[in-house]
């Protein structure tokens, strides 16, 4: 139905905006104006105005603005239609006169509303009566309470051929309406229309206004076929453009930001009643356009359930097909896998509701969900098939009509390649190092590793001050924490100053006169006290510097941690090159040097783990060779401490 702006005028007029939202927002006079909380944000601070001159209000938390129709739509998640009628009803103006045709069709959809009302009724009554107590028990059994059967409006239709038919006659419903609510079996072969739905528990569908358009009917014994028999397509209800439980979870999303998208009927009630009430079910179909965009409209990013089966796993795969083509910037889905067999409904059963939470927290982007289906558990060791995948996948990708969200697959589609071709050509999978000498050697989990890495490199020159001048240039370069970038300045304006230092000097100089120094020298090396040798922090951390190690082995190890340093600092490069990909324009630069870095920290990090098995080598001879006693001492003479 389309609104004249005469008539939106008038419904702005006699609906202030303060009113409106003064049912959502708690508004506090301020000026001309009213001020509250966001109902976008949470917030502390009220960012939130309505300006009822104006006929506008403004969140400042969101940049979000409008008009009453605005806040409706985006509070409720109604559509204009659905916020139009729905001020008008509070506003008390009739809805303008339609067409005379517009109206016949108007007044009898009204009728077939009425009857599938009736027939839900009957369906209800019927499960409470003695004639439904095979159901109750069914759903009993099922774990789906009596609240929960009242709140889905759950019904039980009889055994009967014709229980409904004449409960339906009895009210004045004609054979021929109830045919076209798909309630009856009728046509040419068969002489009297009986009840489609018999012996079975009968689950409403609904309309976005709540209104029932159709059912679910689920068989109770297990050899009755087919288990879920639903409502033919009628003038009310098309399978295709409807998802169950709808005008339930539409404020339920939209408060939580989020909704959950399951196959089933029973899937969806049950999440619903163990409180996760933003869920609907999609009724075992595959997604449709239609559907993608309802669910959309309850959230920006509906999370959408698939059995971790075969079967689950290629739903999943052709839905990406089905979306790929509408997605539009700020609007995608996430797909989160069942494992073990169960359903969201049996899991919830059996393990309760947060463990299906943690299910969805596992959710998978779009682009995951897509890659993998194009690359897992096959071999890309040829050209050839590194062409094929290629193409396909630009092919895929050709099928997004967004131009911005289709750039941005494009590009995110050309790193993940090169990136992949690269690891796979070279044999291996990912960016990850693993240094055996790190691994095995070093005491620094507690710390972290990148930090402890920095304070061993650290407390290493301070305890073999003969190796600062060769490695200045590629310390000065490296990006150590605050504390300890100051501290290594201060180590190498000392060797500067004084042209060669040792441990005493660095103690004298640096350690006794500012505090600041002694702390980290404390830390990463450690003053001589009464029983503890200069050099216990270091030795805790890398326990056989301890035992004098040759002056190769140390160099080689100042080096490699310099080299792993390094390393991390490339990473960390990488990583923002990649977030700069969506954004900057000179996509071909960018992309050129991410694939240039990936190559240089792939070739670094081939050196670094070879290196590293070395070094542990090394290192595992160093106590075994029995280089010193079996209580450490300190390896070199100090001179006594100049106080
Ligand atoms: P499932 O077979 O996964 O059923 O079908 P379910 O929801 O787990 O059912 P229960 O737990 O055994 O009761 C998923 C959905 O597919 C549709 C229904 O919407 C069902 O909820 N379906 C399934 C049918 O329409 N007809 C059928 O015969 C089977
Ligand atoms: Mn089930």
């Amino acid at each position: 139905m389309r609104f004249s702006p005469a008539f939106l005028d008038e419904l702005r007029a006699r609906l202030p905006v303060s009113e409106v939202v003064g049912k959502r927002v708690k508004l506090r006079k301020a000026g001309r104006e009213w001020k509250g909380l966001s109902p976008f944000n949470q917030e502390k601070t009220p960012s939130f105005f309505v300006n009822d001159q104006k006929q506008a209000w403004f969140d400042f938390s969101s940049n979000k603005n409008g008009n009453i129709f605005d806040f409706v739509m985006q509070t409720e998640g109604l559509s204009f239609p659905e916020a139009v009628e729905k001020l008008a009803s509070i506003a008390g103006v009739p809805l303008p006169e339609v067409s005379p045709e517009a109206q016949a069709r108007e007044r009898k959809a009204q009728t077939l509303y009425d009857v599938m009302d009736l027939a839900a009724k009957f369906f209800e009554a019927t499960l409470a009566s003695g004639k439904g107590a095979n159901a109750r028990g069914y759903l009993a059994d099922r774990g789906v309470k009596p609240a929960t059967q009242i709140e889905f409006r759950l019904g039980y239709a009889p055994a009967d051929r014709y229980a409904l038919k004449e409960h339906l006659g009895s009210r004045g419903v004609s054979v021929e309406d109830m045919i076209a609510a798909g309630l009856l079996i009728a046509g040419e072969d068969i002489a009297i229309p009986y009840d489609r739905f018999r012996d079975r528990i009968t689950i409403p569908i609904h309309d976005q206004r709540g209104r029932v358009i159709a059912f679910g009917a689920r068989a109770l014994n297990p050899d009755m076929q087919p288990k879920y028999l639903n409502s033919p397509d009628t003038s009310l209800f098309q399978k295709g453009t409807t998802v169950f439980n709808f005008h339930r979870a539409r404020q339920p999303a939209h408060n939580d930001g989020s909704v959950v998208v399951v196959e089933g009927y029973m899937d969806a009630i049950s999440i619903y009643q163990a409180g996760l009430k933003s869920v609907v079910a999609t009724m075992g179909t595959a997604f449709s356009e239609d559907q993608i965009k309802l669910l959309w409209r309850l959230s920006p990013e509906p999370i959408v359930c698939f059995d971790a089966d075969n079967a689950g796993i290629a739903a999943a795969y052709r839905s990406v097909d089905r979306i790929l083509p509408i997605l539009k910037v700020g609007h995608t889905f996430r797909f989160a896998f069942m494992q073990g067999g169960k359903d969201p409904d049996e899991l919830i059963r059996q393990k309760g509701l947060d463990v299906f939470k943690d299910v969805l927290l596992g959710s998978l982007p779009l682009w995951d969900v897509l890659w993998d289906r194009e690359t897992l558990n096959q071999k890309f060791d040829t050209p050839d098939a590194r062409a094929k995948l290629e193409h396909k996948l630009y092919s895929i990708i050709r099928a997004i009509e967004d131009k911005v969200v289709n750039m941005a697959y494009f590009r995110t589609c050309r790193i993940e390649l090169s990136e992949f071709f690269w690891s796979i050509t070279r044999g291996r999978r990912d960016l990850s190092k693993k240094s055996a000498l790190v691994e095995r050697e070093l005491n620094i989990e507690k710390e972290g590793y990148k930090h402890g890495l920095q304070k061993i490199l650290l407390g290493m020159l301070v305890h073999y001050p003969e190796f600062l001048d060769a490695k200045g240039e590629r310390v000065s370069k490296l990006q150590l924490s605050e504390e300890l970038e100051e501290f290594s300045k201060g180590l190498y304006d000392l060797l500067y100053a004084h042209g060669e230092v040792d441990v005493e000097l660095i103690y004298s100089q640096l350690g006794y006169q500012y505090p600041r120094y002694y702390k980290v020298l404390q830390d990463i090396h450690g003053d001589r006290t009464e029983n503890l040798q200069r050099g216990h922090s270091l030795f805790a951390r890398f326990p056989k510097l301890a035992y004098d190690p040759p002056p190769q082995f140390v160099e080689d190890c100042i080096d490699h941690f310099i080299h792993d340093l390094e390393i991390e600092q490339m990473l960390l490069d990488l990583s923002r090159l990649k977030s700069q990909v969506i954004a900057d324009a000179d996509f071909e630069t960018i992309s050129n040097r991410i694939g240039d870095l990936v190559r240089e920290i792939h070739r670094n990090i081939g050196n670094y783990n070879e290196t590293g098995s070395r070094l542990a080598e090394d290192a595992s001879q160093i106590k075994v060779a029995g280089r010193v006693a079996e209580t450490p001492l300190p390896h070199r003479q100090l001179a006594p401490i100049s106080a």
